[in-house]
């Protein structure tokens, strides 16, 4: 597979490769005797409706002003070969689109609205020698869609992407004073062109950022809540993580027998079977690696007698993510430390969901579940009450570390450019996702605490629905009560 080659690397002549060259002959014959496969029959998808919704939500946010989201290109891993791509979760969601290289421009139009256009890569040129010459050759990577099927399927307007930074820069000179904004930093290609753009039409540089950060800050506040297709996209991330956790508890024999990779290996098998990929690095951390919060090197020991701390979730094919963490007694049952410090999160996360609702405040959760897990701190000895003096002043943190929770959707860490007064200072509304996951992590090497507690990290975290009247957990699917715990693990590793 040496013949693969970056656009820009001319075959003929290049360095190492088997052929010195391309005959005239096999050039043109490469050229004939392709069937055609252009699809007439294709419809708009459903997504593709939800798409334009959202894209009427941009339109009105900002009239007569340009808006430009791109999609991001691939990136370089190592030499000439790439990371996978993921399209940036913006792009997804206003065009149910994921192709590298695109961008979707809305233009103002003079009577109100907007245009929509979405630049995207077309099939692969056979006539010049794209197509099986090019590292992004169709007979490299894969047939894509036409603009035309693409046009058809998504219910936008087409182009070629090669033509946008062009067409923008273009259609910026012709009318000056029209705003232009631009979700940054996902398409150099892009941001450059519109900065040169912005410098012609005399718009300063912090002027422009401010721009596009507003425009970031809307799309990410837009995102909040969740349309039903949403909804069902993240129920059906849950579904598929539960499956993972399954997998992963069926195999931890083999995980013991080698390492917390295993137990990697094993999860990103289902997501990668029954969905994309994983929302994010999986955090496998057997023992005392659970007490770092983002443990993802899982290379560690998984030893029986001790817990594994499991923090992961599956994407869908139209990129949303689970977030769940389950803390798995590695032999089946917890010991009696173990389960003293697991049934405190249990009873803090309970606290946490309960405070889930809408009309809520966001911050309630958090509150109800620090609340909780100062008080058992307190109780234990291991702080010094009274306990709203502990909380007052963030005492409890040494062991409980981070928030309670966070947006989920597209992105695991969600709407994090939001408005504060929109996500962390707001109010909880139907139709936002969250998680609850609190948590207890005593270091190996805390002096203040007793020897039997440290190396214990416990974690446990849900995917929470606001609901009309109150919250749905989505990750239901998965026991989260000790005993509960227990069976099921007895179930899956000895069925009946
Ligand atoms: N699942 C990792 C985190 O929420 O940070
Ligand atoms: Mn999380």
């Amino acid at each position: 597979m040496s013949e693969q080659r970056r656009p820009d690397k001319p075959l003929k002549g290049r360095k190492n490769g088997l052929y010195p060259g391309i005959s005239d002959e096999l050039e043109e014959g490469m050229r004939r005797g392709w069937s055609d496969t252009e699809r007439g029959d294709l419809e708009p998808s459903e997504h593709s409706g939800y798409a334009a919704k959202r894209r009427k939500a941009v339109s009105a946010a900002f009239p007569g002003e340009r808006i430009i989201i791109p999609a991001g290109r691939l990136k370089t891993r190592s030499n000439d070969v790439d990371y996978g791509f993921r399209a940036a979760s913006d792009y997804a969601y206003l065009t149910a689109d994921q192709t590298e290289n695109s961008v979707l421009v809305l233009e103002p139009r003079p009577d109100g609205g907007h245009a929509a256009t979405l630049y995207l890569l077309p099939r692969s040129n056979r006539e010049n020698g794209e197509f099986w010459l090019d590292g992004q050759g169709e007979l490299w990577v894969g047939r894509r869609r036409s603009l035309a099927e693409a046009a058809a399927e998504l219910g936008l307007e087409t182009c070629d992407s090669r033509e946008a930074a062009e067409r923008i820069a273009q259609a910026v000179a012709a009318a000056p004073d029209t705003v232009t904004r631009i979700l940054r930093g996902h398409d150099a290609v892009l941001d450059a062109a519109l900065d040169q753009a912005g410098a012609a039409c005399r718009r300063s540089a912090e002027e422009a950022a401010r721009l596009d950060e507003e425009l970031k800050a809307f799309m990410h506040g837009l995102r909040l809540v969740k349309d039903d297709w949403e909804i069902e996209q993240l129920r059906r991330a849950c579904e598929v993580t539960v499956r993972g956790f399954e997998d992963v508890v069926r195999e931890l024999a083999q995980a013991v027998a080698t390492s917390e990779r295993w137990i990697e290996g094993t999860f990103y098998r289902r997501a990668r079977v029954e969905g994309n990929d994983v929302g994010y690095s999986s955090i496998c951390a057997a023992g005392p690696n659970a007490t770092t919060l983002h443990w993802t090197r899982n290379n560690g020991a998984v030893r029986p007698g001790e817990l594994l701390l499991l923090d992961a979730g599956a994407e869908t094919e139209a990129l949303y993510s689970a977030d769940v963490t389950r803390t798995l007694p590695i032999s089946g049952t917890f010991s009696e430390i173990q389960r003293r410090v697991y049934d405190a999160v249990y009873d803090a996360q309970e606290a946490g969901i309960a405070a889930v609702g809408p009309g809520a405040r966001f911050r309630d959760f958090h509150e109800a579940a620090q609340r909780v897990l100062a008080e058992r701190l307190i109780e234990w000895g291991l702080l010094e009450g009274p306990l709203e003096r502990v909380l007052e002043l963030g005492l409890q943190r040494r062991y409980t570390l981070h928030g309670t929770g966070h947006m989920l959707g597209l992105d695991v860490h969600d709407c994090a450019e939001a408005r504060c007064e929109d996500y962390v200072d707001g109010t909880l509304r139907p139709g936002m996702v969250q998680t609850v996951e609190p948590g207890l992590y005593f270091q190996p090497d805390d002096e203040t605490v007793p020897a039997e507690y440290r190396g214990i990290g416990v974690r446990i975290e849900d995917d929470i629905l606001v609901t009309a009247d109150g919250n749905e957990n989505l990750s239901a699917g998965l026991p989260r009560r000790a005993q509960d715990i227990e069976r099921w693990m007895g179930s899956l590793t000895h069925p009946a």
